[in-house]
């Protein structure tokens, strides 16, 4: 059994059965993506932003859309960043998309328009990290170097039957050499997708199908039946509750009022995009929303307005309560509640933005935002019907 990470070093025979093995394995069956279709590294870079941390379905097009209207790096650099926001809308974790066009400028400026072939150049640029730089220049320069993105340390930590978390350091960094100890430096582009697409499709997180895997015979996991165990499972931090209540604001003409720097929630939630006003409600309500909770974010939230907004003080018939909504993030189970305020005029505010409310759901926000948006034009559209029968 060729153990990889078992600090013997594998015959120069073994090494080249593995390598083959898999190889020829992602010959036979690697998918027809679409940035398999290219090898401009701009095209290749876009790809591997979009997937950290977004399935490859979810990608699909978004990636298509996004060349469409950018098919170059000049063209990208040249666009306001509120489009490409736009054109994000949806995919989530924007700061990709504003490291994305921040390193396009760079590349205009500094580098003659095109990604930089050389590894210490392109690691300068916002949002090149260690496995966006690997994953770009093996694809499309065929430089080699290992990438290692979470399936690849699943594989990896799997074939050594590692048992430390992948998230340590340490471990990551012995998978990192290991990965670059495996590297077949003839194809380092296909070498780094094979590995990939193995982990999204045959040696999964869950239930992974070894019957299939090209790799099986030199699997210490499988050969220990450690593949379900492995890679050891985080402990989970218990998931923080938040609450949140959000004020959509309605005027007459059907207008609303979004905030452009909006309050501290914003980084995790709202992804400093335009949102509604929203405060965080405080008190006993971890369990979920109970009902006590809905009176005390109306509360909240007008005084809020008042406080903050300087909206004068409406009558508690100007506020409807909307179902909660819920709405998970990274270590954070956030509860939103929406509150419909109907106004006579939006309040003025240095940060806020007067905008129609049904083309909120359309404008670059977060997907909470959206949620919100969505929950409050639905209960509109149902007062209305209700007033007309
Ligand atoms: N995940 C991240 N990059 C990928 C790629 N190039 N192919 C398949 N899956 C991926």
């Amino acid at each position: 059994m060729f153990p990889p990470l078992a600090g013997r070093k594998p015959s120069g025979a073994t090494l080249a059965a593995f390598r083959r093995a898999l190889l020829q394995w992602f010959a036979a069956k690697r998918r027809a993506l679409p940035w398999r279709k290219s090898r401009d590294p701009y095209h290749i870079w876009v790809a591997e932003i979009m997937l950290q941390q977004t399935r490859i379905a979810a990608v699909i097009p978004y990636y298509e859309q996004f060349l469409e209207r950018f098919p170059t790096i000049a063209e990208l650099a040249r666009s306001d960043e509120a489009e490409v926001l736009g054109l994000w809308s949806g995919l989530g974790y924007y700061q990709r998309a504003r490291n994305l066009q921040r390193a396009a400028r760079e590349i205009v400026e500094l580098h003659g328009g095109k990604f930089p072939r050389d590894a210490e150049v392109a690691r300068t640029l916002p949002g090149i990290g260690v496995y966006t730089l690997a994953a770009v220049l093996s694809i499309a320069y065929g430089k080699p170097l290992a990438a290692l993105d979470g399936n690849i340390a699943r594989v990896l930590a799997r074939l050594g039957a590692v048992r430390s978390p992948l998230r340590d350091p340490q471990t990551r960094r012995k998978l990192q050499e290991e990965a670059q100890r495996l590297l077949a430096s003839g194809n380092p582009g296909d070498w780094n997708q094979a590995f990939m697409e193995l982990g999204e499709t045959v040696c999964t997180p869950r239930a992974p199908r070894c019957e299939e895997c090209p790799m099986a015979r030199w699997c210490r996991a499988r050969g220990m039946e450690l593949q379900n165990e492995i890679p050891t499972k985080r402990i989970l931090r218990e998931g923080i509750r938040v609450t949140l209540a959000a004020a959509v604001l309605c005027d007459p003409r059907g207008e609303t009022l979004l905030l452009r720097s909006p309050g501290r929630h914003d980084a995790v939630l709202f992804s400093r995009l335009r949102q509604f006003p929203a405060i965080e409600i405080i008190g006993d309500m971890r369990d979920g929303v109970r009902e006590e909770a809905k009176p005390r974010a109306t509360t909240q939230i007008r005084n809020y307005l008042r406080d903050e907004l300087g909206l004068p003080k409406l009558l508690k018939k100007s506020f409807r309560q909307l179902p909660a909504l819920r709405h998970a993030v990274t270590f954070r189970d956030v509860v939103l509640l929406p509150v419909l305020v109907r106004v006579a005029r939006l309040p003025r505010h240095s940060e806020g933005e007067a905008v129609p409310l049904q083309d909120v759901p359309h404008m670059p926000i977060s997907s909470a935002t959206r949620k919100i948006a969505r929950a409050a034009l639905t209960a509109l559209a149902g007062s209305s019907n209700q007033a007309r029968n």
